[in-house]
């Protein structure tokens, strides 16, 4: 049995690490790319679209939502820690902007969603704030979407059919007029977040 122990703990480090090493690959990949954004040759590196459907029901696209700034952030409901802080954050940011969040729209576009039901997913973001909405789609919809935000997201199988996503966590202000702002890290707190945006807002 002692034998065991140090084997299960390394293979465990040696996922650990697979799984940081990804997300900073994916951090490196979309710093690169939005390091273009000063080249005025470059195109737009992130370019924001999606064709979702919300919790209502009704089909969605970027353009929807044109004359907000939109606060887009991609998750799953089931996610164990980051996720819930994120969005407990955007809760934070938009009471601390008052009257003005009213033109920011924040959305959460899951990445899971077999389990995110538009039920589920509408539940889960009103226990937050009921400003945030929630878009899902067909996998192929999703991973579209994800593509265009140079989101990284993957299923980790936990056994016995349960799963996790690994994803990576950045929060992107995209402007009324559907052009990239501003990238965030997904930690960002709350009141900060309120400040940066106070400051593009008004
Ligand atoms: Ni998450």
């Amino acid at each position: 049995m002692r034998t065991l122990l140090p084997a299960l703990a390394s293979r465990s480090t040696i996922l650990e690490n697979w799984r940081c090493i990804s997300l900073l690959v994916a951090a490196i990949v979309l710093a690169a790319t939005t390091a273009t954004v000063s080249n005025a040759q470059a195109p737009a590196p992130i370019g924001g679209h999606f064709a979702l459907t919300a919790t209502d029901g009704s089909n969605v696209t970027d353009a929807t939502y044109r004359g907000k700034w939109l606060l887009v952030y991609f998750g799953y409901t089931s996610c164990p820690d980051v996720c819930p802080t994120v969005l407990n954050e955007i809760g934070v940011a938009l009471d601390g902007l008052g009257p003005l969040a009213n033109k920011v729209q924040p959305i959460f576009i899951t990445v899971d969603p077999v389990r995110d039901t538009a039920r589920a997913l509408a539940a889960y973001l009103e226990s937050f704030d009921p400003r945030i909405v929630g878009l899902r789609g067909a996998p192929e919809q999703i991973e579209a979407a994800a593509k265009s935000y140079h989101v990284y997201y993957r299923a980790r199988s936990l056994g016995d059919g349960e799963y996790t996503i690994d994803h990576s966590s950045f929060l992107y202000v995209m402007k009324p007029d559907g052009d990239f702002a501003e990238l965030h890290a997904g930690d960002l707190p709350g009141h900060t977040l309120a400040d940066e945006l106070n400051k593009l807002v008004k």
